[in-house]
């Protein structure tokens, strides 16, 4: 059994750079969680802890019921796989991969290399390259795979591919999975689970879907998904014994069981939040709760599957997903509908999610 904990882990470089504050977290036996968020949130640093090159400032790590804060990373039963392969230029493949004869071929044909044996990194593509390095951490035959954004340095054709055939991996293998990466797509894609990180701290740790749908705070609302949710300075205002999103005099009507919840905001200043892909063309959707807006069109992004359109209405700019069968040119006025079912609200000052 290999579930990994990490209770109160802190990593201090200084007294001004703290990489890691306080995280918390619980790792299953054989699950897929990536860590996400931008550049310098930690992630390295956490990954790295949890292999044992580097040090830990206060906290402690499990892997399985064992502690292993003292334990050298060679007996920790890990692997870890990093964003510049690391492999050794002056080794052919086969080489590189080490370990018994017969691991070498499995692993090898699990990752289509099996032809490449021969070859030294440098003959290699760069995608071979990663797969050589997810060989070598194969044949170790570790409880626990660590990921260091394995796929940034691919191309981005590649990199889906590889996104595939890692998470296929993950299912032949059964082995848990650490990954890290800044690309929100990769998180949504791959993790059973993902744990968005911000400055050290985990903002909220969840299924992709329950991150995506339910974002506990304005930052994992703008951080995970593409493009990002709009966010429109409002306030909720009492409407016909309901409660309605003011902004700037437009008005748009919260369904009750939204109401509900932001009954303590009332006549206050709240961020209102939409989503690109919520904000409609037509009305002929089944939510009951849309709101109509006239919106001129600025922008128009016409990306084959979707259009994305930069849209501007009363002062306010926002960007709307839509079909592409819609025909708005650029500075037609248009009508589009805000879907109320599936907008979020925050506190401006803590930026916590109301709703
Ligand atoms: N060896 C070090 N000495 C001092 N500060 C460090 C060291 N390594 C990392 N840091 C700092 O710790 C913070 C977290 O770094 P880390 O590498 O974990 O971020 P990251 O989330 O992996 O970012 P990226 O997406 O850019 O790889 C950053 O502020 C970084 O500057
Ligand atoms: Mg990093």
């Amino acid at each position: 059994m290999a579930q990994v904990t990490l209770r109160n882990l802190v990593k201090k470089f200084s007294e001004e750079v703290v990489a890691v504050n306080n995280v918390n977290l619980e790792i299953e036996d054989k699950e897929f969680v990536v860590l996400v968020g931008p550049s310098g949130c930690g992630k390295t640093t956490t990954l790295r802890m949890v292999a044992g090159l580097e040090d830990i400032s206060a906290g402690e790590i499990y892997i399985g019921d064992r502690i292993v804060n003292d334990v050298p990373p060679k007996d920790r039963n890990i692997a870890m796989v990093f964003q510049n392969y690391a492999l050794y230029p002056h080794m052919t493949v086969y080489k590189n991969m080490a370990f018994s004869l017969k691991l070498r071929r499995t692993s090898a044909d699990i990752l289509g290399i099996g032809d490449l044996l021969d070859r030294k990194p440098k003959q290699l593509s760069g995608g071979q390259r990663q797969r050589v390095a997810v060989g070598r951490a194969i044949v170790r035959q570790p409880e626990v795979f660590l990921f260091d954004e394995p796929l940034s340095n691919l191309d981005a054709k590649l990199r889906v591919n590889m996104r595939a055939e890692l998470i296929k991996l993950h299912e032949r293998l059964d082995a848990t999975m650490i990954y890290v990466t800044h690309d929100q797509v990769e998180a949504m894609t791959m993790g059973d689970r993902i744990v968005v990180m911000r400055n050290g701290f985990i903002q909220q740790v969840g299924p992709p879907m329950e991150v995506y749908n339910q974002p506990q705070n304005q930052f994992v609302a703008g951080f995970i998904g593409s493009p990002p949710m709009n966010f429109l300075d409002a306030r909720l205002v009492a409407d016909n014994g309901g409660v309605t999103v003011d902004l700037q005099g437009m008005r748009l009507p919260l369904p009750p069981q939204k109401a509900k919840g932001a009954e303590a905001y009332m006549n206050r200043n709240v961020v209102f939040g939409i989503r690109p892909e919520d904000i409609l063309s037509t009305p002929e959707k089944k939510s009951a709760s849309l709101a109509p807006l006239r919106a001129t069109v600025e922008v128009l992004e016409p990306l084959g599957a979707e259009i994305i359109l930069e849209l501007s209405c009363q002062g306010y700019a926002f960007t709307a997903r839509m079909d592409p069968q819609m025909r708005a040119k650029m500075h037609d006025e248009i009508e589009v509908y805000f879907d109320m079912e599936r907008v979020h609200l925050f506190d401006p000052q803590t930026e916590q999610a109301i709703l």
